[in-house]
C-alpha cells in the first residue's frame, strides 16, 4: 500500500489539529464549492467521471486520478479539488488516496521519471534483483530518476522486465542500463526494440524457434485462433472475422436459452477458483432490483499475463463476451475493472468500447442501449482481484474484502446482485455460443472442459501464453511448448496456477493439466500460470520472494493474514541469514496452518498454501540451507 500523506513537522497527520499553540481551524468537512478554486478542466473531467457510474462514490478513484495528474500528486489541494466537485470530504478521499500504491501522497519532481522494475518471482528468477541494484548503483543521487522495485507487473514473457514511465519493456539486461539512461536524458522513447508496444507479435512461439516435431508439442491457439492477426482490436478487422455474430445469435435467443448454453459447456472460471460459470448467472435473483456484471481484469496474480494479451489483442472479443453473459443474466450495466498498472491495455479497450458503443453493440452511461459497459481503472492494489475487495474499490472505498456470505449474487455492487468474472471466463462465452455450449465441453476433460490459456514464466526457454485443451499433461506445456527449462538445468518445483498454489515437483510433470487432478494433487490451476523453477535456484529464496509479496500486499484487515504474512516474511529472513536452527521450520509451518482458513478472503492462505507445500517437498533442502547459512553467519563473525 503506498505510503501515508506527508506528515507535519508537528508529527500530525493534519497539521495543527491538536495542537494547542496552533490557531484553531474550521472542522474539516466538505469544503464550500465557491472556496475553492477548481480549474474548469479538472472540474469537467471529475463531472464525466460522476457520469458514468450510478453512485458518486465510484468516481473517486479517476476523480483523484485526475487530480494528481493536475497537480502532480494528490496534495491536500488536488483532495481539496475533488472534495469540492463530489461533495466529500477531504478525510474520505485521504482515506482512499493512502491505499493504492498508484496514487501518490507525496510531493514529486513534475520532471521525473518512474523506473519500476518487476521483482517478484518471474522476473526475479531471470535475474530481476541484480538489475535492480545495478539500476540503483547506476541512478543514485539523480533525483529526477525513481527507480523501484515493484510486484508482479504481468508481463513475465518478458523477464526482467520494467514499466517505464508507464511503458512494458524487457527483457532487460545490465548492459541495457547506459542506453536506458541516456534515452530517458535525451527525452527519447526508452529502449524502443525492448517495448511491448512495439512487439509486433507477442506470441512466444515467433520469437523462438518453434519445437521440433515429436517434442510433443500442440497447437497454441485453438478458439482463440487468429488472435494474433494485425488490426484485431479495431472493430472493423473483428467483425471481418465474424466478430460480433455470436452476440446476434445470442440475442436472437432468450436468456434462458443463452444460459443454458453456457450451463452446457460447463465453463469454470479461468480467474482462480474454477467456479462454473452458467452455475454462478442461475444463483442471481430473478427479476430482482438492477444488477451488476463486474468483469475482473484487475490480474495481479504472479504469473499471470494472459489477461493483458486477450485485452491487447482483441478486446472487442471481451466486450462481445460482457454482453452475451449480460443478456443470460439479464444485466443493463457492466464495468471492467483493468488494474492501474494496465495504462496501454486500458487504453486499447477503451478505444474498442467506444466503437462498440457507436455501433449500438453495446451502451453507454446515459445512453439508450444496453448494457451499459464502463471501464474502470485501477490504481495498484493486489487485493482488488479478489471479488470482493474489487467490488469496495469500484465503490470508492480502500479495496478491504468482504465477510462471505453474502457472496456477490447475492449482495455484490451497490449491494446489489452482482455476477464478476474473469476477463478469460467472458472471452470464452462468443465461442460458446457460435459452437454450441455442448460441442465446447467436448473439448478438455469432463469436469474441466474446454480450453485455457497458460501464462508459462520463470525459467523455460520459452515464456509465454499458450492456449492448451485441458487435461494435457503438464510436461507438454512446460517441455512442449515452453521449451523447458534452459540446457543443462531440470525442473526442480513448479507453480500450477500463479505463485499462491502449492508447488509441484518435477516428479509431478506428467499430471495431467486440468482443475480436478491439480486439486488431487494438493494444488490448484487457480489462473493458469505455470511458474518453473529450475534445480540451481535455493528453494529459500522462492519461499522468501512468495512471502515478501503477500506481506507487501495484505490489506491489514485480519490479523491471521496481517501478522501472519510478516511474521513468515521475517522467519525466512532469519533462516537464509543465518540466524534460524531446523526447529524453525516446524514453527513455520504450523503457523501457515493457523492462517490457512482463518481469514476473511484467501490472501493469508495463498501465502500459506505454498509455504507449507515448499517445508513438505523441500524440508530436507531447507535444512541443509538453514545449516550452510548459520555457517557462513559464523565463519563471517569469526
Ligand atoms: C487474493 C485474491 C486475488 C485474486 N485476484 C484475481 C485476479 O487478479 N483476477 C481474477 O480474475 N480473479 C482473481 N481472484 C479470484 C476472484 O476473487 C474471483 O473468484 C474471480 O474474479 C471470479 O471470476 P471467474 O469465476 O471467472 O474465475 C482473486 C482471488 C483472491 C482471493
Amino acid at each position: 500500500m503506498s505510503a501515508a500523506l506527508p506528515r507535519s513537522e508537528h508529527g500530525s497527520r493534519v497539521p495543527g489539529w491538536y495542537l494547542p499553540e496552533e490557531p484553531a481551524k474550521e472542522p474539516a468537512g466538505v469544503p464550500a464549492p465557491e472556496q475553492v478554486a477548481v480549474p474548469p478542466a479538472l472540474r469537467g473531467e471529475i463531472e464525466a467521471h460522476l457520469a458514468a457510474y450510478p453512485e458518486r462514490r465510484s468516481a473517486i478513484m479517476p476523480a483523484l486520478k485526475a487530480a494528481q495528474r493536475h497537480y502532480g500528486w494528490c496534495s491536500p489541494q488536488a483532495i481539496e479539488a475533488v472534495a469540492a466537485v463530489m461533495e466529500l470530504t477531504p478525510a474520505e478521499l485521504e482515506a482512499v488516496a493512502t491505499f493504492y500504491d498508484m496514487l501518490e501522497t507525496e510531493p514529486r519532481p513534475r520532471e521525473r521519471h518512474d523506473i519500476f522494475v518487476c521483482t517478484n518471482i518471474s522476473c526475479s528468477l531471470r535475474g530481476a534483483d541484480a538489475l535492480y541494484e545495478a539500476l540503483l548503483a547506476a541512478t543514485e543521487g539523480q533525483e529526477s530518476l525513481n527507480v523501484r522495485s515493484f510486484e508482479c507487473l504481468g508481463a513475465c514473457e518478458l523477464a526482467p522486465m520494467a514499466s517505464i514511465d508507464g511503458s512494458y519493456v524487457g527483457p532487460l539486461q545490465r548492459e541495457d542500463i547506459p542506453t536506458l539512461l541516456d534515452d530517458l536524458a535525451a527525452g527519447r522513447e526508452a529502449l524502443p526494440d525492448k517495448q511491448l508496444a512495439r512487439r509486433p507479435c507477442a506470441d512466444p512461439a515467433a520469437r523462438e524457434p518453434a519445437p521440433k516435431k515429436g517434442s510433443g508439442s500442440r497447437t497454441t491457439k485453438l478458439l482463440f485462433a487468429g488472435i494474433d492477426e494485425p488490426g484485431l482490436a479495431t472493430l472493423a478487422v473483428y467483425r471481418s472475422r465474424g466478430g460480433y455474430e455470436a452476440l446476434a445469435k445470442a440475442r436472437a435467443m432468450s436468456a434462458a436459452e443463452v444460459l443454458e448454453q453456457i450451463e452446457a459447456s460447463a465453463l469454470r472460471g479461468r480467474g482462480g477458483a474454477g467456479f462454473q460459470m452458467g452455475k454462478k448467472i442461475s444463483f442471481l435473483p430473478k427479476g430482482a432490483a438492477e444488477k451488476y456484471l463486474v468483469c475482473n481484469a484487475d490480474e495481479s496474480e504472479p504469473g499471470t499475463f494472459k489477461d493483458r494479451e486477450l485485452i491487447q489483442k482483441s478486446p472487442h472479443m471481451l466486450i462481445e463476451g460482457i454482453a452475451i453473459a449480460a443478456h443470460a443474466a439479464e444485466i443493463e450495466r457492466a464495468f471492467i475493472y483493468i488494474r492501474g498498472e494496465y495504462e496501454r491495455q486500458a487504453d486499447i479497450l477503451e478505444a474498442a468500447l467506444q466503437e462498440a458503443q457507436q455501433e449500438g453493440l453495446v451502451g453507454a452511461p446515459g445512453g439508450e442501449e444496453r448494457p451499459i459497459v464502463v471501464v474502470h481503472r485501477g490504481a495498484g492494489a493486489y487485493i482488488c482481484g479478489e471479488e470482493t475487495g474489487l467490488l469496495d474499490s469500484l465503490e470508492g472505498k480502500r479495496g478491504n474484502p468482504r465477510l462471505k456470505p453474502p457472496f456477490p449474487a447475492v449482495q455484490g455492487l451497490y449491494q446489489g446482485p452482482t455476477l464478476i468474472n474473469n476477463v478469460e471466463t467472458l472471452a470464452t462465452l462468443p465461442r460458446i455460443i457460435a459452437m454450441g455450449g455442448e460441442r465446447y465441453a467436448q473439448l478438455g476433460t469432463e469436469t474441466s472442459t474446454g480450453t485455457k490459456i497458460v501464462s508459462v514464466s520463470g525459467h523455460v526457454r520459452r515464456p509465454g501464453n499458450y492456449e492448451i485443451e485441458l487435461g494435457i499433461p503438464a510436461r507438454e506445456i512446460i517441455y512442449g511448448l515452453a521449451g523447458g527449462p534452459p540446457e543443462g538445468r531440470e525442473v526442480k518445483c513448479w507453480f500450477p496456477g500463479g505463485s499462491s498454489s502449492p508447488v509441484l515437483t518435477a516428479a509431478e510433470l506428467d499430471l495431467p493439466y486440468d482443475f480436478d487432478t491439480l486439486a488431487k494433487a494438493g494444488t490448484m490451476l487457480g489462473s493458469g500460470a505455470i511458474i518453473v523453477v529450475d534445480d540451481a535456484t535455493p528453494i529459500i529464496d522462492v519461499a522468501l520472494k512468495v512471502a515478501k509479496f503477500y506481506a507487501h500486499e495484505s490489506c491489514g484487515k485480519c490479523t491471521p493474514c496481517r501478522e501472519g504474512t510478516r511474521w513468515t516474511q521475517k522467519m525466512l529472513e532469519r533462516m537464509a541469514a543465518g540466524e534460524a536452527t531446523p526447529m524453525d521450520i516446524e514453527i513455520m509451518a504450523s503457523a501457515q496452518e493457523n492462517i490457512i482458513g482463518n481469514c476473511l478472503c484467501v490472501l493469508g492462505d495463498a501465502m500459506a498454501m505454498p509455504i507449507g507445500s515448499i517445508v513438505r517437498r523441500f524440508r530436507a533442502e531447507l535444512e541443509e540451507q538453514i545449516e550452510s547459512a548459520r555457517q557462513r553467519a559464523q565463519g563471517a563473525v569469526a
